[in-house]
């Protein structure tokens, strides 16, 4: 059976920063309020294997052992969600890494004033999503 674009999936963190200020409801109802769905949703920690399994493209990049730190340091809500080319449209609502650059009207842009507290993970390509949901949710798979 064919999957129209409206089954795809991302893997979204509400990181340790956005659950410490209070942001949880404010980020995920930009989400909402865009049209996406929750599919999945859980608050826990995210330990040092985990770090290293769901950054595997950056664990030897000179900004991993702040960024493992950070990620390690305090709860967060891992959720999946659905829409149409929601990966795209995702990482349009989170703005650019950098929360001092990134966009006005975008969680980042409008809630962040940091490149590694930023509030938002989102999958960056299909390929990413399937591993990062297979990683935070294997129950989904
Ligand atoms: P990256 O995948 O480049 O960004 P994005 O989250 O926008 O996909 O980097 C992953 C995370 O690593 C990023 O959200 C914050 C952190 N990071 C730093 O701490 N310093 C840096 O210089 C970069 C590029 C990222
Ligand atoms: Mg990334």
């Amino acid at each position: 059976m064919s999957t129209s674009s409206s089954d795809e999936r991302s893997l979204v963190l509400i990181k340790p920063d956005a659950v410490r200020r209070g942001l949880v409801g404010e980020i995920i109802g930009r989400f909402e309020r865009k049209g996406l769905t929750v599919d999945a949703m859980v608050l826990r920690s995210m330990d040092a294997e985990l770090a290293d399994a769901h950054y595997a493209e950056h664990v030897d990049k000179a900004f991993y052992p702040p960024l493992k730190e950070f990620m390690t340091g305090g709860p967060l809500v891992a959720l999946v969600l659905s829409g149409d080319q929601v990966i795209e449209v995702v990482r349009g609502l989170v703005g650019a890494t950098d929360g001092r650059k990134a966009a006005a009207g975008t969680i980042r842009g409008d809630l962040s004033l940091s490149n590694r507290e930023n509030l938002v993970h989102a999958s960056d390509s299909p390929d990413s999503a399937k591993r990062e949901i297979g990683l935070w949710f294997p129950e989904l798979g």
